[in-house]
């Protein structure tokens, strides 16, 4: 027995150690932790349970019947964080590059299908050279299984992936179908190509950082959501993320206790500039109505005319999407619309309320967005507010024109509840852009032109730059003092908790890609 016993100790001594102390120590000198240390400082102590640890590839070819490691590269598992079940693989580098071998695509598909099975969050920690490329098609097949997973997966349990070394080739598509990428910057990349490929096809000079580093993916192509300063602070950002959403879209998410005290927020009052073309900066606005230090911004860096992130209110979690006006003006854009519908979107398929915060001029004029496709992408953002049945709740507190009034969550496509403070705007257009048009023969005949114009103008906005004519329609609820923001959204999304809202029966719909 006691040989038997020693057969399996070194067993588990050896896959701890992946592909050996040497590696290790390579992977610590590139600023790295191992799959292990970063799995320890994930999970509650204690909690994490390795599933397939002797695991092993069956590849023979190019010398690799000489290279076996146990664990073959990943290493997969269930356990804990702040005491909810999650699922986790974490790639290990130090074996084979944590290149994904058939044996490597196995493990993360099982602990995918348990963590569906049971209803509970995946986290994948990546950071492999891809493809095992002594294995050949049969490493594209592994990759192929674990998309069709995440696909399947996607809007039934959260998924989050960690890019923690290179993520290259079709590796990316598996975190790119997954609800959140965070990247640690400097030591994380991801491409399709790489920069020796780039350099011959486009003669683009880029290093794999200015190409695909956490820096280019937070702030330009928006693939990442989070741009993380190293692993540990990846690991809280991870933590935190978890902590407001549920285990599956069946639940709700974490609740922290709620006591209520004084909800007046005076500072509201003061928020809007008496120039309704002055900016502001809507995260002030954020940060006072909802609970304190709540708010945990998402996608920080890209397309800032829109914010999005999820915060407290009355200890529940809500996601917030609202323009920016110190950011060109709050304008809706190509970019900013995909960023807020797919926020929408997550928000919707987890059971999370959302507030919409909205000071919007229209959408951004020009060639390029014309040509990029404003119209479709847009559309996007309609289409997830129409379609999402979670309560919905809109404040609006300055500008509401044009086309950008009904996506931001008006009253026509679905949203519970709108508010309107009484700096509210809700018109085709500003009162100057209108005046031009309309009285553009009178004005054309005046001896003044310029008088006549402010004088038209004035005329508009007495009409329309104001929350009433809205409020008369019931479009808006209440107009509201600023102050008693707060107070009043705690109080409607308590009353709407129990919403139950359903969409025609259908196979899917046909969202405007
Ligand atoms: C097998 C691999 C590997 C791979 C790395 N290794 N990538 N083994 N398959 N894909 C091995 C290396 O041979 C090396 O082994 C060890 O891992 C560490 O790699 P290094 O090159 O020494 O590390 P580093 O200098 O940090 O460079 C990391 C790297 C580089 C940039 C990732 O290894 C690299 O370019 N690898 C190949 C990347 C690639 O082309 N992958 C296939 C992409 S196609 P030894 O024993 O020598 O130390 C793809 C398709 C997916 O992934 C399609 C899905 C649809």
């Amino acid at each position: 027995m006691s040989n038997k016993l020693d057969t399996l100790k070194t067993k588990i001594e050896q896959a701890k150690l992946g592909g050996g102390t040497a590696r290790i120590e390579d992977q610590h000198k590139k600023k790295k932790l191992t799959a292990r240390e970063r799995i320890d400082l994930l999970m509650d102590g204690g909690s994490f349970e390795e599933l397939g640890m002797l695991v092993q590839h069956r590849s023979r070819n190019f010398g690799l019947d000489k290279q076996e490691f146990l664990g073959d590269g990943v290493v997969t598992g269930y356990g804990k964080i702040n005491g909810r079940l999650v699922y986790v693989y974490s790639q290990d580098f130090t074996v084979l590059g944590g290149s994904l071998s058939e044996a490597h695509a196995e493990k993360i598909c099982r602990i995918m299908d348990l963590a569906m099975q049971n209803g509970a969050p995946i986290i994948g920690l990546n950071d492999s050279g891809g493809a095992r490329i002594q294995e050949g098609v049969v490493s594209l097949g592994g990759y192929a299984d674990i998309f069709y997973r995440n696909t399947l997966a996607s809007g039934v349990i959260p998924q989050i992936s960690a890019i923690m070394g290179p993520c290259a080739g079709g590796a990316v598509y598996s975190p790119a179908i997954t609800d959140f990428i965070m990247m640690v910057e400097e030591t994380s990349y991801m491409f399709v190509t790489g920069p020796n490929v780039v350099k011959t096809v486009t003669h683009e000079d880029v290093t794999s950082e200015e190409l695909g580093g956490a820096e280019a993916h937070a702030s330009k192509s928006g693939v990442t959501h989070f741009a993380c300063a190293n692993e540990i602070e990846c690991i809280q950002y991870l933590k935190q993320l978890l902590s407001y959403i549920p285990q599956n879209c069946e639940e709700m998410s974490p609740r922290l206790p709620y006591h209520p005290v004084n909800e007046i927020r005076p500072r509201l009052n003061s928020m809007i500039p008496e120039n309704p073309n002055q900016p502001y900066d809507m995260k002030e606005v954020i940060e006072e109505i909802i609970d304190k230090d709540s708010f945990f911004e998402v996608h920080k860096d890209y397309a800032e005319n829109m914010i999005v992130g999820f915060a407290r209110l009355g200890g529940k979690s809500i996601g917030i999407v609202a323009n920016q006006p110190s950011v060109l003006a709050g304008v809706l854009d190509i970019k900013c619309s995909n960023k807020a519908a797919r926020f929408v979107r997550f928000c919707d398929s987890f059971n999370i309320p959302l507030l919409v915060l909205e000071d919007v001029p229209g959408f951004l004029p020009g060639t390029d967005q014309e040509w990029n496709g404003i119209i479709s992408n847009g559309a996007k953002l309609l289409y997830a507010f129409c379609e999402a049945t979670v309560p919905r709740i809109t404040v609006i507190t300055r500008k509401a024109y044009g086309g950008a009034y009904d996506v931001m969550n008006s009253k026509h496509i679905g949203a519970d509840m709108n508010y309107a403070w009484p700096t509210a705007e809700i018109a085709v257009m500003g009162a100057k852009g209108a005046a031009e048009i309309i009285f553009k023969s009178e004005i054309s005949k005046a001896d003044d032109k310029e008088a006549k114009l402010k004088e038209k103008e004035t005329e508009y906005a007495d009409m329309f730059a104001n929350p009433y004519e809205a409020a008369a329609r019931g479009y808006v609820d209440e107009v509201i003092v600023p102050e008693v923001t707060r107070e009043k959204l705690i109080k409607a999304f308590g009353m709407l908790e129990n919403k139950v809202a359903k969409l025609p029966r259908k196979k899917h719909g046909n969202i405007p890609l």
